[in-house]
């Protein structure tokens, strides 16, 4: 029986664009002008995965790629938050939408800010903690005109719009995650091109970086000099399992160490100094073998998975990874959430069993010297996956976008079981 610390926090997390609906940012303005396109591209992107055919009437729809209401959890994050309960979750992570709060320079939506005051106090009164991540990915519109994370002035506006958050809400929250993902953000929107503003250009991409781990290291202090020492301020990294290809390929054993430096580490090895735990989002594997002439992601690089071991996203599922990673940040001394772990799987006939063996793997790693003191599933509901739309379904509960019905999976219930528990079998 795996027994987890005392006190372990367990639960699922979300962020503001992918479920509250009605958002008004650079996301939702590039939706409408690109989701035509992206319903023409769905059968060259995805028509290659197992489950097309189930997939691609949504694929090939342009209303999927259009956030809309989302799961409408802006007016139904009250009965969310029960399912949350009912299903034993001790923890919650969200984020707060800066184009709600913020929606115009330096004017405050004091309707919005009372809403949040609301979706934390919903938390607490059901005996759940909130994790509350300041930005995951959106910017307000007059953000994006200024030239989103490539210009610097974003950071002192971003500063700024952290302290009217510590001034609103600092006396209610423990946990702050600044920055979701500054590598993955990068990387979609700057080096892939597939995230607005959908640039292809390493320079642009690593100036990004920069800015967003300045800012958040620069929010860091910022949060610690107005609260002090009794809060605990963190990041959600993401870091992505890298494998060689062909094992015996001394340029494929290279690459997939240059990649996993590169894209896990670079920015968490920044923040350094500047978190009181570390978040980790983990998900998949990617085999990496050396090639000359890469198809448009990486030059020289291309990512292999084993189809038989793949999510609805063909990700590969590699449980021991997580195990990897806990124990390689031990050296750190911090404290470790797992911010994010999860998959895509409509049929939820995976995600039992995806759950159960990486909490295997986190119980093995605490159990060898990693501090690790929670587990939030990624997601509690089924939501907007960025430029993917509707059709991965991430959640514990499935959401009927028509009717916005919510249906509790049968693996939502195996997890309870682990919550309620606080052990893994
Ligand atoms: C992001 C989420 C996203 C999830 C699944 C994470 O990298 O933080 O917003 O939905 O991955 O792709």
């Amino acid at each position: 029986m795996g027994k987890f610390p005392d006190g372990f926090l367990w639960g699922a997390a979300t962020a503001a664009h992918q479920v509250e609906g009605g958002n008004r940012n650079d996301w939702s303005e590039w939706e409408k002008q690109n989701a035509e396109r992206l319903a023409r591209e769905a059968e060259r992107k995805f028509g290659h995965l197992p489950n097309w055919n189930d997939i691609k009437i949504q694929a090939q729809n342009p209303a999927n790629y259009i956030s809309s209401r989302a799961c409408d959890h802006y007016n139904r994050y009250e009965a969310d938050f029960d399912i949350a309960k009912s299903l034993g979750h001790t923890a919650h992570r969200f984020s707060l939408e800066w184009s709600r709060i913020e929606p115009e320079e330096g004017k405050w939506d004091e309707k919005e800010i009372e809403h949040y005051r609301k979706v934390i106090h919903a938390l607490r009164a059901r005996g759940i903690e909130p994790f509350v991540t300041l930005w995951h990915w959106t910017n307000p519109v007059w953000i994006r005109n200024m030239g989103g994370w490539e210009n610097k002035k974003t950071e002192g506006f971003f500063l700024r719009y952290v302290e009217k958050i510590i001034e609103e809400f600092g006396n209610e929250i423990h946990f702050w995650l600044v920055i979701n993902e500054p590598n993955i953000y990068a990387g979609m929107s700057y080096v892939q091109g597939d995230f607005p503003p959908c640039v292809r250009n390493m320079w642009r991409a690593n100036r990004v970086m920069q800015n967003l781990v300045r800012t958040n290291n620069r929010a860091y202090v910022l949060l610690h000099e107005k609260l002090g020492n009794r809060i605990m301020v963190g990041s959600a990294h993401n870091l992505i399992s890298h494998l060689p290809y062909n094992k015996d390929s001394l340029l494929d054993k290279l690459s997939s160490w240059f990649l996993n430096n590169v894209r896990n580490f670079r920015s968490f090895g920044w923040a350094r100094g500047h978190q009181d735990f570390i978040g980790i989002n983990y998900y998949h594997l990617e085999k990496i073998q050396f090639v000359l002439f890469g198809k448009r992601r990486w030059y020289f690089f291309r990512t292999h998975v084993n189809q038989d071991n793949v999510t609805d996203m063909n990700w590969e599922i590699y449980p021991e990874g997580i195990y990897n990673f806990l124990l390689n940040m031990k050296k750190y001394k911090l404290p470790i959430f797992i911010t994010e772990n999860g998959l895509a799987d409509t049929t939820d006939d995976r995600r039992e069993d995806y759950i159960k063996s990486h909490l295997q793997w986190v119980h093995k790693a605490i159990s060898e010297g990693a501090d690790v003191r929670g587990y939030l599933y990624w997601s509690l509901l089924d939501n907007f996956e960025w430029d993917k739309g509707f059709w991965p379904r991430f959640g514990l509960v499935e959401v009927d976008y028509k009717t916005m019905e919510r249906r509790i999976r049968p693996s939502a219930y195996a997890y309870a079981n682990i919550c309620k528990e606080n052990a893994v079998t």
